[in-house]
């Protein structure tokens, strides 16, 4: 537990700043746990979380976003469904996040092309498989060609992935708060709407 006060610890404005300096951390950083949150979706009675890289956050339009492969299970899910949440959690800052909204499927539009341009030729490689992730196989494999697996392809061809790149951006309506301290634990709901926000303290 932290021994110092924070100066959130009281102060709902600040809470609110102190998420959004978490995110661009998270963001920034490969090692920080922001970095990888969970992505939880579903429909009916079945939800699934699963992990995904932060790829871009925006305060002022309250959205974050992730990239995906269009043939990936969630992507039917979201289709059926577009509320979803992420969930975040810093040992060390101990809070957790949960940050929930209502997702867009970008799909070969100005948004996925200026993404897919800044994605590296390493990170390209999960947009080259041949088959649908998720199907069955008879075989152990990661799905890729030999050549793929060794990085043993030009940047040129590796556009061909770019038909299988989306990104799923989310546009946030509520955030909470949770941080946990030895002198009280504190919770806060954000409910996001149009450019209001509603703050208020919650019981832990
Ligand atoms: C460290 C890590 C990072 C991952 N990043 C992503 C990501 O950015 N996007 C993604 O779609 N899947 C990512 N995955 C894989 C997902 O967790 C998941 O297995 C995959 O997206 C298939 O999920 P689905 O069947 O629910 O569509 C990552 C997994 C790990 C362990």
């Amino acid at each position: 537990m932290q021994k110092n006060i924070p100066i959130y610890y009281n102060d709902l404005n600040k809470v609110y700043l102190k998420i959004w300096d978490l995110l661009n951390f998270g963001l920034l950083n490969r090692d920080s746990p922001f970095h990888l949150p969970v992505f939880i979706c579903g429909e009916n009675k079945s939800f699934d979380g699963r992990i995904v890289v932060l790829r871009g956050i925006d305060e002022k339009n309250k959205k974050l976003w992730f990239h995906t492969d269009i043939r990936s299970k969630k992507i039917e899910i979201l289709k059926n469904n577009t509320q979803a949440s992420f969930l975040f959690y810093d040992k060390d800052e101990k809070i957790q996040l949960r940050i929930s909204g209502n997702v867009k499927i970008n799909y070969q539009n100005n948004i996925t092309k200026k993404s897919w341009e800044k994605t590296i030729h390493m990170s390209r490689q999960c947009y080259l498989g041949k088959s649908t992730p998720g199907s069955i196989s008879s075989t152990p494999t990661s799905g890729l060609s030999e050549n793929v697996d060794n990085f043993k392809y030009t940047l040129e061809e590796s556009e061909i992935g770019y038909k299988n790149f989306c990104l799923i951006e989310t546009f946030i309506t509520s955030i909470e708060w949770l941080y946990l301290a030895a002198k009280g634990h504190r919770r806060a709901h954000f409910s996001l709407k149009n450019n209001l926000i509603e703050k208020k303290w919650i019981i832990p």
